[in-house]
């Protein structure tokens, strides 16, 4: 016989055209639908190679009747059947099944594989002739050391599988055990691994995971992934606890904040009273466990911009001593310089641009200094909130919306103002305005505003003309009015809301009569 029929006879009793053709179609079947697995495929390449090579050594010592023959056979056969259950198993858990919504766990599809793998060993050498299994029971030395060398492995594998069945610890859960605290990356059959903040992957052997204590962050029975923080601050104890509690609760679920869940709401609490402060703490529910200092950020950036909106200051330690000394003259020329830059704020806000010096000057000492942070809601569409503000830093947005959709508008900055339609007639705010990032403003109250106009009643109607002018421009912009129609609608607009601020301030008909003489 020839070494090439040899060799052709080999192959056709070892099904080789079989074996080629299924690792074709495996390697095809994965290309298409799963590539992230064609990698995998590298070991059952390696059997196929090491099976081809095997073959013509076989064929060769068959035909020239060498005696360990059967050896190299047996060898070959066992290729042969890992090779199958290797490209078998993948076809199976990494094409087909997938394919009809099947994702077997990774862990358990590696266990199959080996079982399959052990009860092919044992088959394939007994019907050679070889009795794997008296040798090993007949051999209590052998079984000793594959029992001890088992005895960890096998408990890695049963404490991957119970993880596995019974859900306690599934794959993208974040984890802590021990020093670790990261996100699970995977579970196999040896191991579970997790991904840290920090980049690195830990490797635990699932037996210490069984024996072990397991905290899932952010999971509970029932409820979404979230995940509880705490956020601490201190404030001088002058201040009354419910002030502060109430400013920050405030700010905190005046708007979405990312990452902060709406239900339950963050809430502030006072923790402790120290000699000179009392300690606060917010706690709320983080939804992206991983990005949890750069949300606690976000939050001290609300509370720190609430107090300062409501003049709370942060406290400073008791003992620190303060060198500047604050002579009378360095006082009086702060106050200047303030009451100077709040004359500027009014002088550039359209709607106080018919009065002069004198009457801003009365205004200017009412006003409140009011900053925000990004995304938080400065004033929201229909609530009723009777203050204007002036902008003097910074970026926001005019949302409205109309049939449950929320369109933005414009986009204001330092010098415009808005909510004087709310100040001035005690309508619900038209409109909701977000900061866009931090935004300095000052804030003109109805209370302020009141005494202002009731000691001078004719101005109404100058307020009215603008408020006019401001309103029928805002539409003209939306709708595209012609020059004649806007003026009409600023003269009708002007009586119109010429009444509306009279009722609002209480103020008579005598002044109105005033106002138009
Ligand atoms: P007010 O209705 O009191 O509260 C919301 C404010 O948003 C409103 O007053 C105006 O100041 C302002 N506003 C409403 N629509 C616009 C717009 N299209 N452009 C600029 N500002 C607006």
């Amino acid at each position: 016989m020839t070494i090439s029929s040899a060799i052709l006879r080999e192959a056709d009793h070892d099904r080789t055209v079989y074996l080629v053709s299924l690792l074709v179609l495996t390697a095809g079947m994965l290309r298409a639908w799963a590539h992230e697995e064609h990698r995998r495929l590298r070991f059952a390449l390696a059997l196929t190679a090491l099976h081809l090579w095997l073959l013509p050594v076989v064929a060769v010592m068959r035909a020239r009747g060498m005696e360990n023959v059967a050896d190299a056979r047996l060898a070959l056969m066992i290729i042969t059947a890992l090779a199958f259950i290797g490209i078998g198993g993948m076809l199976l858990f990494a094409a087909l099944l997938p394919r009809i919504g099947l994702h077997t766990p990774r862990i358990l599809r590696d266990v199959i594989t080996a079982v399959a793998a052990i009860v092919a060993i044992f088959a394939t050498a007994s019907r050679a002739g070889f009795n794997l299994s008296s040798l090993i029971a007949t051999s209590a030395v052998m079984t000793a050391v594959i029992g001890f060398s088992l005895a960890d492995t096998l408990g890695n594998i049963m404490g991957g599988l119970a993880l596995q069945m019974d859900s306690s610890i599934k794959v993208g859960d974040w984890i802590k055990s021990g020093d670790v605290n990261g996100r699970v990356s995977e579970i196999r059959w040896r191991y579970t691994a997790v991904e840290t903040r920090n980049w690195e992957t830990i490797i635990i052997p699932n037996s210490m995971l069984m024996k072990g204590q397991v905290t899932v962050v952010g999971r509970r029975q029932g409820k979404p992934e979230q995940w509880r923080r705490w956020v601490y601050f201190n404030v001088d104890f002058r201040h009354q606890p419910s002030d502060v509690i109430q400013a920050v609760e405030d700010a905190l679920r005046a708007a979405p904040i990312e990452r902060v869940a709406t239900d339950p709401p963050p809430n502030c609490i006072l923790m402790d009273l120290y000699e000179s402060y009392g300690k606060y703490a917010v706690r709320y529910w983080l939804t992206d466990i991983p990005v949890d200092d750069p949300t606690d950020s976000v939050v001290r950036t609300r509370i720190y911009f609430a107090l300062k909106r409501v003049g709370i200051p942060l406290s400073i330690p008791a003992h620190a001593i303060f060198m500047t000394e604050e002579d009378h003259e360095r006082e009086e020329e702060k106050k200047r310089e303030d009451f100077q830059r709040r004359l500027d704020v009014l002088r550039n806000v359209q709607i106080f641009e018919k009065l002069d010096e004198a009457e801003l000057r009365e205004i200017a000492p009412g006003l409140r200094y009011a900053p925000f942070t990004r995304s938080e809601v400065m004033t929201r569409q229909g609530a009723e909130a009777h203050w204007l503000y002036m902008m003097i830093d910074g970026e926001a947005a005019v949302r409205v919306s109309k049939d449950g959709v929320e369109k933005e508008v414009a986009k204001l900055h330092a010098h415009d103002f808005f909510g004087e339609m709310s100040l001035l007639t005690g309508a619900p705010r038209s409109a909701t305005v977000v900061a866009l990032g931090d935004v300095e403003c000052y804030r003109l109250d109805r209370s302020v505003f009141k005494t202002f106009i009731t000691a001078r009643p004719e101005l109404a109607q100058k307020f009215a003309e603008v408020l006019a002018r401001r309103k029928v421009g805002l539409e003209a912009a939306r709708g595209g009015l012609d020059a004649e129609t806007q003026n009409r609608r600023v003269a009708a607009e002007e009586v119109h809301l010429l009444s509306k601020i009279r009722d609002f301030f209480g103020l008579s008909d005598d002044d109105h009569r005033t106002a138009a003489s």
